[in-house]
This record gives C-alpha cells, structure tokens and sequence, in this order.
C-alpha cells in the first residue's frame, strides 16, 4: 500500500501555480470592489479554508474575518433549512458580506446559506467560490459573484476537497480514481 496520495489522483485539474494564478486574479476583482468597504468575510468551513486563506493574503485591504460551519437539508422543496453547527461570531446587519466557498454542486447548501444571512440584513452580499461543478441545469439557482473554475462533473479532491475528510491537505485539484470509490 503506498502512502502517496497523488496516486489516488487520475488527473489534476490546477496545479499549485494555476491555482495560486486563479486566486490572484480574483483578489485583484475583489480589491477593486470592496478595498474601501471593510467587508466582512465569511469562510464555510471545512472544505474552503484553504482558498480562504490563499485569498485573504492577496487581499491587501481592511477587513473582518468570520467562520460558518452549516449543512442543507436535502428532500424536501425548503428554501430555509439549514443546519448551523457553529455560527457566525459578528452581527452583519448594514455590513459588506462576502461568502468564501469552495464548491457549489446542486447549490442547495448556498441557496439556504444566501437566504439564512439575507434575513440578518446585510448591506451587500456576495458569493465567492473557487469551483462550480458543471452538472448541467441546477435545481438550486444561485448567484456567483466571483468564480476561480467551472469544473467538470466528476469527483475531485485536493486544496480543500476530500473523500472520506481525505486528500484536503493535497496541494493540486485532481479527480479521483474511480476505484478508490467504486
Ligand atoms: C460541500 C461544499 C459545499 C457543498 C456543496 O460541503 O463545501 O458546502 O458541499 O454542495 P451543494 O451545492 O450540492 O449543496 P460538505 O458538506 O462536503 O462539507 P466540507 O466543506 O466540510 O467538505
């Protein structure tokens, strides 16, 4: 059995330069937009604290730092379930929101997340994510303000993504062997 999980890996998507190319670019759309706003950044843990962080260093502006850890309800047709497990610690009422993700998939997690911190009246809020799964018509709509990739449908780990909570520590974004999880 190796240990090196770059064999699990059937091929990378980004590599640590194009990454750290994407996240530039996006910094530089976000400092031209929120560099007088002292916005508040929410990262959605636990898959986006990589990009969250990459990103927040490029960002060289006056900010606050905030943390969600939540999931969706999936099955039913609800615009507002949502399972908050650890909350934001700032009150966001009349303030500059921007929320850090990694991934939308079916958007289900961002669209009750965008509905739940709507509802606390925030002065703006927008949506940054490194990835968006092209998975074709999305049930759930969602705006992204800020992109890094469209990534194809498959199952990829790497710089935040996991399988099993493995592979986030991978420096590259790859897709999975099939075999890993079949
Ligand atoms: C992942 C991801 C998004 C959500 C996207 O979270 O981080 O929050 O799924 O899927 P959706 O668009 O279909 O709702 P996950 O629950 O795997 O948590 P993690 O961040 O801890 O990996």
């Amino acid at each position: 059995m190796t240990t090196d999980m770059m064999n699990d890996i059937e091929r990378v998507l980004y590599d640590k330069e194009a990454i750290q190319r994407r996240i530039s670019e996006l910094a530089d759309q976000l400092t031209a937009d929120y560099k007088d706003k002292n916005p508040i950044m929410v990262c959605v843990l636990t898959g986006a604290v990589f990009f969250y962080s990459d990103l927040l260093k490029k960002l060289n502006f006056p900010l606050d730092t905030d943390y969600i850890i939540c999931s969706s309800y999936a099955g039913t047709k609800s615009t507002g379930n949502l399972l908050i497990t650890q909350d934001l610690r700032n009150q966001i009422a009349g303030r500059h929101v921007v929320i850090v993700e990694d991934i939308i998939d079916t958007g289900l997690t961002m669209y009750q997340l965008i509905n739940n911190l709507k509802s606390r009246n925030p002065a703006s809020l927008k949506v940054c994510v490194l990835c968006n799964k092209d998975i074709g018509k999305k049930q759930w709509d969602v705006p992204i303000d800020y992109c890094g990739f469209v990534v194809e449908n498959k199952y990829i780990i790497g710089y935040g993504f996991d399988f099993h909570n493995k592979y986030r520590n991978l420096p590259v974004i790859g897709i999975l062997k099939e075999s890993i999880y079949t």
